[in-house]
């Protein structure tokens, strides 16, 4: 496995970043989570542009421009000899002081890890899975607007938790006036007679790109999509719930705090996405 880290490819056991970097001390930097099919970048300018939107957004200098960006993520992808995988793309602010200050900071860290990904079992995609909603609230847009993909992910750590103390993988957060955000790692749709809703980024969700796919091929296959808030009550009641995500795709959802959504399994309208979605990666 070779990892790119600030213009060289190096090893995994050579991939080293300093302790002062306030991508650790304080959750200072971005990421992206992108995948690769059958040797093509999935939405690579779309990634890119999300990460180059969230750098500016805080002030972060990325070292490489995007074409830059992208050759480098080609040149990694090729010298990992992966057609199929994960890239996981961070850049950090950098070394810096124990101070906040990111102008003593002014070297940022680009990172690029390449993987296999671990994915759900493909029963999972069939059955559905359960799931719970969770105490932690997301970010509100006043504190940290939730289209910047920042690397401070401790709420959907804290969610991540929960879901594992419940033993299900994914988890449904609120915001904190009650409306229902995202998953922890994942954007949430509901079907509701025939018509598709998710929730908009202002409620608290990650402009996902995998979303933003969904809501285009929604229209495409025309089912009615409202990007709309609605509530758990909401998502008890609907007659199928999926969650949307680079590594998680299109995953139904069977069963939300014990109540059976549908059928207990995916339904058509997230089946028949999942298999479009799968058309369009291939
Ligand atoms: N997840 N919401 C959150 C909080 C996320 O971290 C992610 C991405 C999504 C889905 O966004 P997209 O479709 O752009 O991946 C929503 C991880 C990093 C992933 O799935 O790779």
């Amino acid at each position: 496995q070779v990892i790119y880290l600030n213009g060289e490819y190096v090893s995994k056991e050579d991939a080293k970043i300093s302790v002062y970097d306030h991508g650790f001390l304080y959750g200072d930097g971005i990421f992206e989570g992108i995948r690769i099919y059958g040797g093509n970048i999935f939405k690579c300018r779309e990634h890119l542009e999300r990460l180059y939107d969230s750098a500016k957004s805080i002030m972060l200098n990325i070292p490489l421009t995007q074409p830059e960006m992208q050759d480098v993520l080609v040149e990694t992808i090729r010298r990992n000899g992966l057609r199929d995988g994960y890239i996981r793309l961070v850049v950090s602010r950098g070394p810096g002081d124990l101070g906040l200050d990111p102008r003593r900071s002014p070297k940022a860290n680009v990172i690029i890890i390449v993987e296999q990904l671990s994915i759900y079992p493909e029963e999972a995609y069939v059955n559905g899975l359960k799931t719970v909603s969770v105490s932690t609230r997301r970010n509100v847009p006043d504190a940290l607007n939730p289209k910047i993909k920042s690397l401070n992910y401790l709420n959907n750590i804290l969610v991540k938790i929960q879901a594992n103390l419940a033993g299900v993988g994914e988890a449904i957060m609120l915001n904190s006036q009650g409306y229902v955000a995202e998953g922890s790692s994942d954007n949430i749709f509901i079907v509701k007679r025939g018509v598709v809703y998710t929730p908009p980024c202002y409620c608290g969700a990650l402009e996902g790109i995998t979303r933003a796919a969904i809501i285009e091929l929604s229209a495409k296959l025309g089912y009615t999509l409202k990007e709309e808030p609605f509530t758990l009550h909401d998502v008890y009641v609907a007659d199928e719930v999926f969650f949307t995500g680079t590594a998680a795709e299109v995953i139904a959802v069977r069963e939300v705090d014990a109540r059976i959504i549908g059928e207990g399994k995916a339904g058509p309208i997230t089946t028949n996405l999942l298999q479009e979605f799968r058309k369009l990666v291939q």
